[in-house]
């Protein structure tokens, strides 16, 4: 059997920022409580027109660049996102045009987990030896979605996008993966409205069903539950505990979230990778975010061991470990 592993990475980010301080002229919010609250200082908002295919394109392109490849090698592309263009075509059919691939594409929806999700499916299409190359971009524009009237949830999301180039290897890269789905927790966070369940009318715009509704505790509670199990079980699936854990790389919900982790895995606060100051919580696109914000910082070195962790609506929750074997940035 093959292996997967990392050969490129990419991100991309919208140029336009949102404060806490603008935050505070739109809603009855404070920087002091959203910063206590989250950990989050500003997040970046896709530009008018500006669609997830285009950050994934974008990202996409960064990454092949990354790798030293070009559109020609990618023979598979897969994008996690539950911010998509439309509800079809998939952005990835999008992407895979605005790219210029030829090859074969898929979206894959698990909201915030969908990057891990993504990374599953690139990774066991490479092992069965059904691609060699192939480009795994998470990107979200999730500030479309959210009610800027709703200070409970517009603080929270911003825009953007990260990529990955996977390609078969001798050694893998990719090492153990878990992921879990518990549907009966569907209800805590959702976008009602919009689908074959409940499609958007007038009198269901006006009610804002068509925004992101979310008990927030209990998804906190959820999620400093989940990520410490899903971490421990990928990192048996690897042989390796969480002492082994060069880099712990959760998804960017919430910084009481990441330390509340990182103490129950006895992992030290210093290496869990957080941005959320500086993007806010940006769903599928957090992780590989973070990896690229610790790669171009010149601190991610080969043989380092990344845990890369999501959870998010669905439930979905899902850990990746990841053994860094690429060289510095290009
Ligand atoms: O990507 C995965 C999805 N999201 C998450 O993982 C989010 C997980 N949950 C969280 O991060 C936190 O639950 C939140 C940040 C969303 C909320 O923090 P909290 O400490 O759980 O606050 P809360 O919902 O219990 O609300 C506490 C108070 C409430 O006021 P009252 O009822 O006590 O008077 C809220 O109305 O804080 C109020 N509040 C705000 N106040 C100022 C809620 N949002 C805001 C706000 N500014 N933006």
């Amino acid at each position: 059997m093959k292996h997967a592993a990392i050969t490129g990475i990419g991100a991309y980010l919208p140029e336009r920022r949102l404060t806490n301080a603008d935050l505070e002229t739109m809603v009855d919010t404070s920087d002091e409580w959203i910063r206590t609250r989250t950990g989050i200082g500003e997040r970046r908002l896709a530009a008018e027109g500006e669609a997830t295919s285009d950050l994934a394109a974008a990202a996409g392109v960064a990454a092949i660049a990354d790798a030293g490849l070009t559109v020609d090698d990618i023979d598979f592309l897969v994008v996690g996102t539950s911010s998509p263009d439309h509800v079809f075509p998939s952005t990835a059919s999008l992407v895979q045009a605005k790219l210029g691939l030829t090859c074969a594409g898929v979206d894959v929806m698990a909201a915030c987990t969908s990057f891990v999700f993504a990374l599953h499916h690139a990774t066991v299409t490479i092992e069965a030896g059904r691609a060699s190359t192939v480009l795994v971009i998470g990107a979200d524009a999730l500030t479309r979605h959210v009610d800027f009237t709703d200070r409970r949830t517009c603080v929270l999301f911003g825009d953007g996008a990260g990529a990955v180039v996977l390609q078969a290897a001798d050694e893998p890269g990719i090492m153990g993966i878990d992921l879990g789905s518990d549907g009966t927790g569907a209800d805590v966070l959702t976008i009602p409205a919009g689908g074959s369940a409940m499609p958007c009318t007038p009198e269901r715009v006006a009610e804002g069903l068509h925004h992101v509704r979310m008990v927030g505790s209990e998804v906190f509670k959820f999620a400093v539950r989940a990520i410490p199990e899903t971490t421990e079980r990928a990192l048996a699936a690897s042989g390796l505990t969480s002492d082994d854990v060069t880099w712990l790389v959760p998804h960017q919900a919430n910084q009481r979230i990441l330390d509340t982790v990182a103490d129950r895995l006895g992992i030290a606060h210093e290496r869990v990778v957080s941005h959320i100051e500086w993007v806010g919580n940006t769903s599928s696109a957090s992780i590989p975010l973070a990896v690229h914000d610790l790669y171009t910082s010149g601190n991610l070195r080969p043989g380092d061991v990344l845990a890369l962790v999501g959870f998010g609506a669905g439930l979905t929750w899902g850990a990746a470990i990841v053994r860094w074997t690429k060289g510095p940035v290009r």
